[in-house]
């Protein structure tokens, strides 16, 4: 198949409460120097409550939250506006939630109301991520044909200890965009392929 430019393409990011979405502008910013790429993002009210909806509009298209003042567009629309959704930092919460079919905030409900596969990128402590509660969720997603890219062994940030230390993490942000550029610019490609992988 061959690659074309991702110009006009529409990604959607929805961000989670995880200590990692304190790295989201650097994904963020990462994935807007793919060409042509659109790039908006549905945040949870806990991943506001990490960093500020104002620094993600910075650099992002828009971003949407749950709250009275955000009727338009609703998850219907925001759905059908995104050609790749992927779900960075994904927290167990939402891990579960997206398993189940649960739709009790803007972006579960996006992730229901949308029709195709989406990439999650698990970002969590290794205890969490070992649980089999977790893993049941992860399974089930992968099932129902998303993709749960990660987590990877990196450098991680531990809040306890206040410092760095080798750990569970997202990939880098650009391995995200090679990933999302190699989606959005090859025909046909389903974001689906590769089920679990960690
Ligand atoms: C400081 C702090 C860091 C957290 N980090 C994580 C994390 O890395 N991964 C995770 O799954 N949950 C983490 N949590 C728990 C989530 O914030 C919590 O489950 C929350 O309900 C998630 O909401 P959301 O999934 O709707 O964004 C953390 C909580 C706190 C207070």
């Amino acid at each position: 198949m061959s690659a074309v430019d991702a110009e006009g393409r529409s990604l959607l990011v929805g961000a989670c409460g995880a200590a990692n979405v304190l790295n989201l502008p650097s994904y963020l910013q990462t994935l807007r120097q793919v060409p042509g790429l659109r790039v908006k993002v549905i945040m949870t009210p806990t991943a506001t409550r990490f960093v500020p909806v104002r620094t993600v509009r910075l650099v992002s298209d828009a971003v949407f939250c749950d709250g009275e003042d955000n009727f338009e567009p609703g998850h219907a629309r925001l759905a059908d506006w995104a050609d790749l959704f992927i779900v960075l930092p994904a927290t167990a919460h939402v891990l579960a939630q997206a398993a189940q079919g649960y739709a009790g905030s803007l972006l579960t409900a996006t992730l229901l109301a949308y029709e195709g596969s989406v990439i999650f990128f698990p970002s969590m402590n290794a205890a969490m991520w070992r649980k089999p509660a977790v893993q049941r969720n992860v399974a089930q997603l992968a099932a129902d044909r998303h993709r749960i890219a990660g987590p990877v062994m990196t450098q991680c940030w531990e809040i306890d200890e206040d410092g760095m230390r080798p750990g569970l993490g997202l990939p880098s942000p650009s391995q995200v965009a090679a990933i999302i550029k190699d989606i959005v610019t090859t025909p046909g490609m389903d974001p689906g392929q590769g089920g679990e992988e960690s």
